[in-house]
C-alpha cells in the first residue's frame, strides 16, 4: 500500500502547509479548493511560504521550482479524489467532513487511504461515514506546517494495521517525526495544549499577572519558543475556541470549559493575528498588548 500521489482537500492554512510539505518531498500533490479565487489564494500561500524559505537560505531556488512543480492546485474533487491518499484540511465541523467524505469515497479507487487533519474530533466517526472504516487515519499536522517537526497518527477502533502502516511511512518519507496517537478528542498534543492556553486565558481574568508577563513567563522560566498569549493569537482564537467546546463537549471536564474571556474575545472578532488582533494588536510593530486588556 505504498503512497505515491497526494490529495489535499482544503487550501487554508494547514491544507495549504501540508500540500508544500508534500509537493516538497516528491510526491505529486493536488490541492483542491472550492472557487478558483479560493485556489489561487492557497498557491499564493505557498509560494509565499517557499520565498521566506528561500530569503533565510532554507530552501534552494531549485527546491521552490521542483516543489511547485509538484503541486497542482484546482477546483476538481475527482483530482485530489484519484491519489493514494487524501488529506482533508477543511473546516472542523463533524457534518461537513462526514459529507465531503462520502463525497470524495463515490471517486477514489478502493486503496485511498484518507487521512483527516482534525485537532479535535474523533476519527471513528468519519470512517464509520466513510464507506471505508479501514483505510481512514488521522494526521494532525502543527502550525506552521513546514517547520513544525510533528505529525500525530491516529488509529481509529476500524482502522486496519496496513492502513496505519502506510500512513506512518508516508509521514516519515514527509520528513517528519510521527507519534502514534489514540482516537480521543484532541490526541496527545492538544489533550495537553489546550488546557494550557485556556489557563492561561484565565490567569488574565483573575488578574494573575499582565498579558506580556505570562508570555515572557513562559518563555524564560519554562523555554517555550512562545508564551501561551501569543500562541492563542497564532492559532487563533477562533480556531481555539471551536477546539475547546469539542473536547468539552466529550469530556465534561472544566479544564476544557473556554472561558468566557475567550468567547468576549471571538464574538468581537479579535481572532488573533488572522484578525490583526487578539491578545496583541498586530498593527504596531513590534505588537502591543490590545488596549483593552491594559486598562
Ligand atoms: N521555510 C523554511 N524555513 C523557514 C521558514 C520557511 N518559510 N520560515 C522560517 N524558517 C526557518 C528559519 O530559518 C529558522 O531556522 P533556524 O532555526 O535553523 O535558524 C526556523 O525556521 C525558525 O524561524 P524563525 O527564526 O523565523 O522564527 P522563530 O524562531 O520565531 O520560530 C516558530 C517560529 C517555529 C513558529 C516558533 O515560534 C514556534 O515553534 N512557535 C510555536 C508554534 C507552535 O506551538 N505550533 C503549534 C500550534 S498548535 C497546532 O498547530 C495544533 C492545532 O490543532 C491547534
Amino acid at each position: 500500500m505504498a503512497i505515491e500521489t497526494v490529495g489535499v482537500v482544503g487550501g487554508g492554512l494547514m491544507g495549504s502547509g501540508i500540500a508544500q510539505v508534500a509537493a516538497s518531498a516528491g510526491f505529486p500533490t493536488r490541492l483542491r479548493e472550492v472557487t478558483a479565487a479560493l485556489a489561487t489564494q492557497a498557491r499564493g500561500r505557498v509560494e509565499r511560504s517557499l520565498a521566506i524559505g528561500v530569503g533565510k537560505g532554507k530552501v534552494t531556488p531549485e527546491q521552490r521550482d521542483a516543489t511547485l512543480a509538484h503541486l497542482t492546485v484546482g477546483t476538481d474533487i475527482g483530482d485530489a479524489a484519484s491519489c493514494d491518499i487524501v488529506i482533508e484540511a477543511v473546516v472542523e465541523d463533524l457534518a461537513i467532513k462526514v459529507a465531503l467524505w462520502q463525497e470524495i469515497d463515490r471517486q477514489a479507487p478502493p486503496r485511498t487511504i484518507f487521512a483527516s487533519n482534525t485537532s479535535s474530533l474523533t476519527i471513528a466517526d468519519m470512517a464509520v461515514a466513510s464507506g471505508r472504516p479501514d483505510r481512514v487515519v488521522g494526521l494532525h499536522f502543527f502550525n506552521p506546517v513546514p517547520l513544525m517537526a510533528l505529525v500525530e497518527v491516529v488509529r481509529a477502533i476500524t482502522t486496519s494495521d496496513a492502513s496505519v502502516d502506510a500512513a506512518t511511512a508516508f509521514v516519515r518519507r514527509l520528513g517528519k517525526q510521527p507519534i502514534a496517537a489514540r482516537d480521543t478528542s484532541g490526541f496527545v498534543v492538544n489533550r495537553l495544549l489546550i488546557p494550557y492556553m485556556l489557563d492561561a486565558i484565565r490567569a488574565v481574568e483573575t488578574g494573575v499577572a499582565s498579558v506580556s508577563d505570562i508570555d515572557t513567563g513562559m518563555r524564560l522560566g519554562a523555554g517555550h519558543p512562545m508564551g501561551p498569549l501569543t500562541l492563542l493569537d497564532f492559532v487563533g482564537l477562533d480556531t481555539t475556541l471551536r477546539i475547546a467546546e469539542i473536547m468539552y463537549t466529550e469530556f465534561r471536564e472544566t479544564r476544557f470549559a473556554p472561558p468566557p474571556l475567550l468567547r468576549q474575545m471571538v464574538t468581537a472578532g479579535l481572532f488573533g493575528r488572522k484578525s490583526g488582533r487578539g491578545f496583541y494588536d498586530y498593527s504596531a510593530e513590534p505588537p502591543r498588548v490590545s488596549a483593552f486588556l491594559s486598562r
